[in-house]
């Protein structure tokens, strides 16, 4: 199938990739002049495991194009892929995907039939809105037009975007037309029917099941969007709540969610307590719906307390550093990880950046790593001058990072340092105290290394 993919952010660009792999004719358009560049020379903009060897591979059968004309006419197909920024207000801003909207409905042909979809996350009513842009482009070029729209969410996870996209739990699709349906159903087929011969870094897991395609109205669709991250976002949130009680009332919650989790009903996934979460879509998203739901008078309390909860783990292990520590002027704190999670680059609202403008705001001197996101790190602190005179410094060997600490905070759970050798860490801090903002490290083995470890919702 001819397939046009407006953006190539995270999910413009895995969807453009998986879909040349499964041998549909790729086409993706960006007005970024610097992702093009990098695109033209196979490189991709975005880190995420597995999508360069990919990108490699199909690069015969995928187009880069900065020119929306170029491509649309001739594509059955068009995913609108691209991003949806928040407003001051915590509204999600879908300027970029009407304008998207419109630039295809302009240079669609009159006597073809196109299917456009939105796959970016978009508050629920934007599939009308699209709707009625493009009705709007096609009356005045005076051509009737011929275009079913639908609303297709995604549901990639940064660090896992192609094994999710090759292997999702389900495809969902908004749409009013039974011609979209049919065309998303050709356009998934091979990942409905598993009829692909899988990429060697992606193979095929052995207990994966078909996966459904889901049909529903396109408001429907954008909500579940929504209420699948918001969902994920709070019970992350009441397992740190737990954590919190766990602390007082000397349990551990690694323990308590391994016995909930157990029950079916509640299942074993995304309980594990730490710093919360981070990264572009829950803290927007969940800003998102609430705004959604402003505009109609509604109350959500309980994702209103999932967002405190949240950002209220971020404070807690600056006051159990200071609760350590007394005073956090002029002390030394390490950071390990800086990405908002394993696996990727991205620091957007990552618990690390608060963190580390806390400590500086304390009057601390902080030392961090970061496997990969160093370098983003430093320009967001840049910014604000949080790098200036030394206040952090980067470091690239992990085991430079403690030289005369007075403290380590593991932010990030990156494999690395799942194997560190925690007493050579130890021995080069001035006090060799641990917190553990993801439980990585089992406690007693913390302490034999001769660390003071504190975790999360750990006595
Ligand atoms: C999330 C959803 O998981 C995707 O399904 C969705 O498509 C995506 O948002 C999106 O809307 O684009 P992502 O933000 O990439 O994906 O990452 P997650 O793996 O969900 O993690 C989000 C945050 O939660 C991270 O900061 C992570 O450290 C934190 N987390 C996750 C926890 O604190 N505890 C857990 O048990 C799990």
């Amino acid at each position: 199938m001819k397939i046009a993919i407006i953006g190539t952010g995270y999910v413009g660009l895995t969807t453009a990739v998986v879909l040349a792999y499964l041998n549909h004719d790729v086409a993706a358009v960006d007005k970024d002049e610097s992702k093009l560049n990098l695109l033209h020379e196979g490189r991709s903009p975005i880190h995420e495991p597995g999508i360069q060897s990919l990108l490699e591979e199909v690069q015969h059968t995928i187009r880069f194009t900065p020119n929306v004309a170029e491509v649309v006419p001739e594509a059955e197909l068009i995913l609108i892929a691209v991003g949806t920024p928040p407003k001051k207000n915590g509204e999600a801003d879908t300027q970029h995907v009407e304008q998207a909207a419109k630039e295809v409905a302009q240079v669609c042909l009159p006597d073809r039939h196109y299917t456009l979809v939105v796959k970016s996350t978009v508050p629920i009513g934007t599939n009308q809105r699209v709707a009625e842009v493009v009705a709007e482009v096609f009356s005045e070029r005076g051509i009737p037009g011929n275009i079913s729209i639908a609303s297709n969410p995604e549901f990639l996870q940064e660090g896992l975007a192609l094994q999710g996209a090759f292997y999702p739990d389900r495809i969902v699709v908004g749409a009013n037309s039974d011609e979209a349906i049919d065309t998303l159903r050709r356009l998934y087929k091979p990942i409905l029917e598993q009829t692909f011969d899988p990429p060697s870094e992606f193979p095929r897991p052995s207990s994966y099941h078909l996966p459904p395609m889901m049909t529903t109205d396109p408001n429907s669709a954008e909500m579940i969007k929504y209420a699948a991250n918001t969902f994920l976002a709070l019970k992350i949130s009441f397992i740190n709540e737990i954590a919190g009680l766990c602390e007082e009332v000397e349990a551990d919650v690694t323990e308590v969610a391994r016995g909930i989790g157990l029950d079916g009903r509640i299942g074993n996934k995304f309980l594990q307590a730490g710093l919360g979460w981070g990264g572009s879509c829950y803290p927007k998203d969940t800003a998102a719906l609430l705004g959604v739901a402003a505009q109609s008078g509604y109350e959500m309390p309980i994702t209103e307390a999932a967002r405190t909860i949240n950002f209220r783990q971020r404070d807690r292990v600056i006051e159990k550093l200071r609760s350590t520590l007394g005073t956090l002027k002029r002390k030394t704190i390490g950071i390990l990880g800086l990405a908002f999670k394993p696996n990727t680059d991205d620091i957007r609202e990552a618990p690390a950046l608060d963190i580390v403008r806390e400590l500086i705001a304390a009057g601390a001197t902080v030392r961090a790593h970061d496997p990969i996101a160093i370098g983003n790190a430093h320009r967001a602190l840049s910014g604000n001058g949080e790098t200036e005179d030394n206040k952090v410094i980067f470091t690239e060997d992990v085991y430079e990072l403690p030289y005369d600490a007075d403290a380590l905070v593991l932010v990030t759970e990156w494999e690395l340092y799942h194997k560190l050798e925690l007493r050579r860490l130890a021995k080069q801090m001035k006090t060799p105290i641990l917190i553990d903002g993801r439980n990585v490290y089992s406690p007693e083995e913390a302490r034999a290394a001769g660390f003071h470890y504190i975790g999360i919702g750990r006595a």
